[in-house]
């Protein structure tokens, strides 16, 4: 454990100039932990493993394979997106995996939220361990672990319990017995964002919201179906749009739409008209132990429900949930 604490001596991360001392130590390091050896990345698009992804193509290129495994319950574009500035801007070595169809026929009829999570993480790791076994001579696994990670698991280990299970990849089948690199671990999330953003990063990447490892399989309630699954993307896609506009994206810690699976009756075009609600949420916290709730102007809350109900097949409702962490927790599941 001595090496994972953060030696008190250590600068955080404020500015450009001590990412960059940073990004050099760390691509002096791995030079010289991997030497012409391969390393392996699950690349969610997330900023942990995108900052990863970006420190390792500096440091060693094509010698970093990506794998980005799209498990269907990924925002609108975030695929796309991934794929867009690791393969075609940065030229990095990545290996994209469309198995919508593998998690999604797993996860039908399945309602319990644990149930769900245990499928999604397991699944992801089967994924990923498949496609790891099609490679050949990878020594290294990249990991986007940071500090709070690292104080995680020391809390863990001193038996303190989650409310929910919050594991991503977890660990590997032992056949995949790879060397870990982790040259982010001793860094907090502001440093990391500054280390993204000197290594030429997006800025909407780099400051992307969290994003829950399962996905919109944890917004989409209970059992999820593909219709009510694609309206909470076409709905999150609108509120996130309107919350860039509106100059909220940066105020609010984390936003984004949920949809329960009830339906109440509506009109459209003059006839009756069954439909889901889409329940936004948009909270602010420090540690996501506690939330707050924004206050969202009306007319902004006006407009999202306007387009969402005109845009989005199935929705016929919109909701704000007003519930703080606690009584509610931020996700609904
Ligand atoms: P809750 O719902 O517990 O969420 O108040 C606190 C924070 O954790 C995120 N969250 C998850 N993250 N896997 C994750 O990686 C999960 O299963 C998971 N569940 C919740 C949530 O989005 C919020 O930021």
């Amino acid at each position: 454990m001595q090496n994972n604490l953060r030696p008190e001596s250590m600068a955080r991360i404020t500015n450009f100039e001590l990412a960059n001392a940073f990004i050099d130590e760390q691509i002096a390091e791995i030079r010289a932990q991997v030497g012409d050896k391969k390393v392996l990345l699950a690349l969610s698009g997330g900023v942990d493993s995108s900052v990863v992804a970006a420190l390792l193509v500096k440091a060693i290129g094509k010698q970093l394979v990506c794998v980005h495994v799209n498990h269907g319950l990924m925002r609108k574009d975030e695929s796309e997106n991934v794929i867009k500035v690791f393969k075609d801007e940065l030229d990095a070595n990545l290996i994209y995996v469309d198995a919508t169809d593998r998690f999604l026929d797993l996860l039908n009829g399945v309602s319990d939220p644990e149930s769900k999570r245990k499928i999604i993480g397991a699944e992801f790791i089967n994924v990923f361990a498949d496609e790891a076994r099609k490679l050949e001579g990878i020594s290294y696994l990249a990991q986007g672990t940071i500090y709070p990670d690292i104080l995680e698991s020391i809390k863990q280990a001193e038996g303190k319990k989650a409310v929910k299970s919050h594991h991503n990849v977890g660990g590997l089948p032992e056949d995949l017995n790879f060397e870990l690199v982790e040259p982010i671990k001793l860094l907090f999330k502001d440093e990391v964002r500054v280390v993204g953003e000197a290594l030429g990063l997006p800025h909407a990447m780099v400051y992307r919201q969290p994003f829950p490892g399962p996905g919109l399989g944890v917004r989409c309630l209970g059992a999820i179906t593909r219709d009510r699954l694609n309206a909470l993307r076409e709905a999150d896609a609108i509120l996130r749009e309107e919350f860039d506009i509106n100059g909220l994206a940066e105020k609010v810690w984390q936003y984004f739409v949920v949809i329960p699976d009830i339906k109440s009756v509506g009109v459209k075009d003059d006839s009756r008209y069954e439909g889901w609600p889409a329940i936004i949420r948009a909270v602010n916290t420090v540690d996501a132990m506690t939330a707050t709730i924004e206050e969202i102007p009306y007319a902004v809350l006006h407009k999202i429900t306007s387009r969402i109900t005109n845009e989005v097949e199935g929705i016929n409702r919109v909701l704000y949930d007003l519930t703080p962490k606690p009584s509610g927790t931020i996700e609904w599941e």
